[in-house]
């Protein structure tokens, strides 16, 4: 009989914001009602839902259910599940600790919060024994943060590498198999809905970087944030990048890399690579996103698909909302941060990789000889060199491709600005990332 009771009991869920994911969310909790409701063993009742504007037109929404005062729903003593997605810093913060305080169990797609300051987050949830879930705030409807919080906890990550913005991919995939230009694909961004209003989070990598943070967070159980990650977008790419990619067999994408340093330090970066045609990560087209791990003992992985979207996101949501919901049914709570290993950060200019080095040069003999100098001298140990008539055939100037084996990032930049001193090489050396050993 006391079952009975218990199971007809709603568990009562406040929900922060109904824009593009918040709207997707609401319109699922209640058409898919007596589903959820099998599930978690309880029913579900959306008690509220946070906006800016009550006269914006919401279809399928109840106006009853809308309020401008968050705060006030969050601290209802009877709400047990709040749902974040307003996005940005504040008043999203203040909002989840506020519920957490009043003993609701928290469920966010807010990678800009946790990036910045999820450490407070989770603190707080601990204290208070509920659970903070987050699986929509990297890579969308994609199951990453469940993987590496729980499947793969029992096993050594050695690197996560991913393609966690599809704003960027998009347009990165346009210009490679279109031959299109930066400007005009991001205006096919954007009027395909795929870019912010102010597309600067996406392609100056702020996006990237956050979720970045988050993955080796998880990855290695240390607390890592966004401003630990070195971050560089893709405004700078241009078609002659995409090109010289293209005949090197590989093509850019924007990678978030995660990875452990010889030293043990966490190793973490945004910026635009080129990623050879047999890597898993070369294939991914336009918006898609995916993320790549390397473990000790699983070996490699890889998880692909819809990085962004009302619907795809809100299945991430709602897949979090379950679980924590089934979590309050058995009186239990999941996983809390796990920063136990507490590794430093490697200084970005000890970070390794290889390096595709574009230069401009005077067509004479020895010039290419002192170039090889200037890597020597920094001991940074050449892999491939290519060289093109570099200004459409005048016959006196060649275009210099130099690949490198992997070299420390600090060496290769002092390459960069001796090499910029010869008198032989022209202005607008360009130097990209190549992934792999
Ligand atoms: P939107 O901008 O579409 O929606 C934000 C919602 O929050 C709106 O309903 C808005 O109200 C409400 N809101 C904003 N500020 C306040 C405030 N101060 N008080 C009350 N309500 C407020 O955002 P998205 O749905 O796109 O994103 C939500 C979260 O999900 C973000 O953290 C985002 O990073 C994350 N995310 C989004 C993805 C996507 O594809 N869109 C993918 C993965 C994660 P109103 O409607 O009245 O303006
Ligand atoms: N603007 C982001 C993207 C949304 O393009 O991937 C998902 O975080």
């Amino acid at each position: 009989m006391k079952d009975v009771i218990a199971t007809s009991t709603p568990l009562k869920v406040a929900l922060l914001g109904c824009g593009v994911v918040g709207s997707q969310v609401a319109r699922i909790l209640i058409t898919q009602a007596d589903e959820l409701r099998a599930r978690i063993g309880r029913p579900l009742e959306l008690v509220g839902i946070a906006v800016r504007d009550l006269a914006k037109d919401r279809p399928g929404i109840d106006r009853a259910l809308l309020t401008t005062d968050g705060e006030e729903l969050v601290q209802r003593a009877d709400v047990d599940l709040v749902i974040e997605l307003l996005g940005g810093i504040e008043p999203a913060r203040s909002l989840i600790l506020a519920a957490i305080g009043a003993g609701a169990s928290v469920i966010t797609a807010n990678k800009a919060l946790l990036a910045s300051d999820g450490g407070s987050i989770y603190a707080a949830a601990a204290e208070q024994g509920v659970d903070v879930y987050y699986e929509a705030a990297v890579a969308g409807a994609i199951p990453i943060i469940r993987p590496l919080r729980e499947s793969l906890v029992g096993d050594e990550v050695l690197a996560v590498k991913g393609i966690v913005n599809g704003t960027t991919n998009f347009i990165l995939d346009k210009m490679h198999t279109a031959g299109e230009s930066f400007p005009d694909v991001l205006a096919e961004a954007q009027a395909l809905g795929y870019a912010e209003a102010d597309p600067t989070a996406d392609v100056e990598g702020h996006d990237a970087a956050a979720k970045a943070a988050i993955l080796a967070s998880l990855a290695f159980h240390s607390r890592v944030r966004l401003s630990d990650v070195d971050r560089e977008g893709i405004t700078g790419v241009t078609l002659a990048d995409i090109e010289a990619a293209r005949e090197m067999g590989c093509v850019i994408k924007l990678l978030a890399d995660c990875s452990l340093s010889p030293d043990g330090s966490i190793a973490v970066g945004v910026h635009p690579t080129m990623v050879p045609l047999s890597h898993p990560l070369a294939s991914i087209p336009g918006a898609y996103n995916a993320v790549f791990i390397e473990s000790r003992y699983a070996g490699r992985l890889m998880f692909m698909g819809p990085g962004a979207g009302g619907s795809p996101t809100a299945s991430a949501v709602l897949g979090d909302l379950v679980t924590a919901a089934r979590n309050r049914v058995r009186g239990a709570i999941g996983p809390g941060e796990s920063a136990y290993s507490a590794r430093g950060i490697t200084p970005s200019g000890e970070a390794r990789s290889r390096y595709y080095v574009s230069l401009l040069v005077e067509d004479e003999p020895g010039v290419l000889a002192k170039v090889a100098a200037c890597f020597a001298a920094h001991g940074v140990s050449l892999q491939a060199v290519r060289q093109d008539a570099g200004d459409g055939g005048a016959g006196d100037r060649a275009r210099l491709g130099v690949r490198t084996h992997t070299a420390r990032d600090a060496d290769v930049r002092a390459t960069l600005a001796e090499l910029e001193q010869l008198p032989e090489v022209g202005p607008g050396i360009t130097v990209m990332r190549v992934e792999g050993r």
